[in-house]
């Protein structure tokens, strides 16, 4: 990280769920590595707790589902209690579920919607009024290129994943006068415990460096920096936009190599 990025969120205050792993966990040291107080709200409390431990007085954690909005609403005011203000929201706690929609389980269905999708509502629906009051702020949504296209056998994740992008749309118009901005980060193939079996497997690894133009799965660092970005002033007349990061997956068409095949095709 460049030294003229250091600084850029002293004296903000941010929210992360999911923060104590992958993604989210890259973001939280990203935000603090840039001078932001940051809450880490996950699930997993100890693992949370683990990192607001490495990470000091800037950080605190607090254990949390996201498909409890009572929960959530609780978790932004002790975020403001703790911290004294809110400017950033990182809607970011996400989980996926395999299975066609002749195979997956309708509680699969409804928990991957429930985390995915209402979740985001229910994190910018608590935070909007903190944000408000502080006379504005910055919301980053977790998005994925799956909620851009469909995907092989993700028709819950594909769908909760495209609601979050136009939920953010709307947000982002909603909330554009009270000078909060809206943005979602679109992340593809991210080496995260999400992934940790794609990571593993030689098979999918050779179909990333197949269809990838960059060759290889991202990093979770790596969709820190977008979201950093998203989040800053850097982004000051950025709102309602999904920045895709993606090694450039979403640039092609999905045909074939036309100039890696050896012999003459269109004869
Ligand atoms: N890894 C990828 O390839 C990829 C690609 C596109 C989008 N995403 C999205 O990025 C986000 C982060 O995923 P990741 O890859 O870092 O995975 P991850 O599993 O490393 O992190 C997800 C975090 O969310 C937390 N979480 C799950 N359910 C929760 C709940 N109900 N309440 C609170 N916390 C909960 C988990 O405990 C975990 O810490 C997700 O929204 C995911 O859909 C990931």
């Amino acid at each position: 990280m460049s030294d003229e990025t250091n600084g850029r969120f002293s004296g903000k205050v941010a929210v992360v769920t999911g923060g104590a792993s992958g993604i989210g966990e890259a973001t939280v040291r990203r935000l603090v590595s840039e001078g932001a107080r940051v809450m880490i709200a996950d699930l997993q409390g100890e693992a949370a707790e683990t990192l607001a431990a490495d990470l000091g007085a800037s950080t605190d954690a607090l254990q949390l589902d996201v498909t409890d909005l009572a929960a959530v609403e609780a978790m932004m005011a002790a975020t403001v209690e703790k911290f004294g203000r809110l400017d950033i929201v990182f809607n970011n706690a996400g989980i996926s579920s395999m299975g066609r929609v002749d195979e997956l389980d309708v509680e699969s269905w409804h928990r991957v919607i429930d985390v995915d999708l209402n979740a985001v509502f229910y994190g910018c629906r608590a935070a909007i009024p903190h944000l408000r009051a502080n006379g504005g702020g910055a919301i980053v949504n977790t998005a994925s290129i799956s909620g851009l296209f469909g995907d092989w056998g993700l028709p819950a994740y594909n769908a909760a994943k495209a609601g979050v992008m136009n939920l953010t749309r709307t947000l982002a118009a909603d909330h554009a006068r009270d000078n909060i901005r809206v943005n979602a980060v679109c992340p593809g193939g991210i080496e995260t415990s999400m992934t940790d079996a794609l990571v593993r497997s030689h098979r999918a690894q050779e179909q990333y460096k197949r269809l990838v133009p960059m060759a290889r799965m991202g990093l979770a660092t790596e969709i820190a920096s977008a979201v950093a970005f998203l989040a800053s002033d850097d982004a000051s007349y950025i709102t309602g936009h999904g920045l895709v990061v993606d090694g450039g997956v979403t640039a092609m068409t999905g045909q074939p190599n036309f100039s890696a095949l050896s012999e003459r095709w269109w004869d």
